[in-house]
């Protein structure tokens, strides 16, 4: 169940101006479409074939299933539509945007969702999937993207809001206010000017004979090149099977960076988790709130394992264990 549970609509229940308007992009009746499973959204996902034959992938979502996605496809649209074409990326064929559903219309990728708990081969594809973003999508390519800190500020964030309401109190965090201090760290460690995915799971991968594809992008931002490892590992470790530690203290893109910033970036999603998993479900996505408090409870382990195992700098207080 975690990582995916959505209730996705078919292509076939969508508005006929919606089906029409990738018709037109695709120049091509659908004739036949696939629901894909995966993430947490009530929108369609399909990838769908044409009456001459033609392959792609079709998301759309309206403001009847949720109030909120129709704006985040559109950004989805727009920041698709500046990927370069020699990122390992979905190329952007054409956008619908009619009566309060916005669709996207992508090259389709012919790959599998990595399975859980993540395998070492896919793990090495994503990695050097993003090692190939760092060197090539650095500056940033897409124009008028938050900056990373920006962008995280409200999620690392939580911690405060969680000092401010306690509770229901699970997990009990009688460490919150070290994890608040390592959490500011973290943010201020966030400067860099490459493109940041900002959401990489399983979910949002595909990995194909030629390497992996990273898809769903809208909340991409720039920042450090070093981001989206260390928010893929938030995963893979919740799955286990990796060291984790040992990945950060060894890969290019992260080995450089100080230990304790990484620390501060994952215990300011502790509280992002943590916070959001005791707000009420939005609309049209029931599952999303057990994915996040399952997910922060485990963050939350390895943040005090990180403590635990020693600060480098000493700057900062290790949490007391609960
Ligand atoms: N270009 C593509 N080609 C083939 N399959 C794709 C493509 N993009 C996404 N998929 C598949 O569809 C699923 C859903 O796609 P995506 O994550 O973009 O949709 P979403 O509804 O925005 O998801 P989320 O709920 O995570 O926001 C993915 O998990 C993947 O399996
Ligand atoms: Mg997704």
């Amino acid at each position: 169940m975690l990582g995916s549970g959505g209730s996705r609509v078919a292509f076939a229940a969508l508005p006929a101006a919606v089906r029409r308007g990738v018709e037109d992009v695709l120049g091509s009746p659908v004739v036949r479409a696939v629901s894909q499973p995966g993430g947490f959204s009530p929108g369609s996902a399909d990838r769908v074939r044409t009456a001459d034959a033609r392959r792609a992938f079709v998301k759309a979502v309206g403001l009847p299933l949720n109030p909120d996605s129709p704006g985040i496809h559109r950004d989805e649209a727009r920041i698709a539509g500046w990927l370069p074409s020699d990122l390992p990326v979905p190329a952007l064929l054409g956008a619908v945007d009619v009566d309060g559903w916005v669709a996207l219309v992508l090259e389709d990728v012919d790959g599998a969702v990595p399975a859980l708990p993540w395998t070492r081969t896919d793990l090495d594809a994503v990695l050097r999937a993003l090692a190939d973003l760092a060197q090539r999508a650095t500056p940033c390519p897409v124009p008028d993207l938050p900056d990373a800190r920006t962008a995280m500020a409200a999620q690392l964030a939580g911690l405060d809001r969680l000092a401010e309401r306690p509770g229901p109190p699970e997990p009990a965090l009688p460490d919150l206010e070290p994890l608040r201090r390592l959490a500011v760290r973290g943010l201020a460690a966030l400067d860099g000017d490459t493109l940041v995915h900002g959401d990489l799971r399983a979910d949002n991968v595909l990995v194909t004979g030629a390497g992996a594809v990273l898809v769903d992008w809208p909340w991409a931002c720039r920042g450090p090149a070093w981001l989206d490892t260390l928010l893929l590992l938030v995963e893979v470790e919740r799955f286990g099977g990796h060291d984790v530690d040992g990945l950060l203290a060894t890969l290019p893109l992260t080995r450089d960076v100080d230990p304790d910033d990484l620390t501060g970036v994952l215990a300011g999603l502790v509280g992002y988790f943590l916070d959001a998993a005791r707000q009420p479900p939005p609309p049209g996505l029931p599952t999303v709130r057990e994915f996040q408090r399952v997910q922060g409870v485990a963050l939350l382990d390895w943040v005090r394992a990180r403590v635990s195992a020693g600060f480098r700098t000493g700057r900062v207080e290790p949490p007391a264990r609960a």
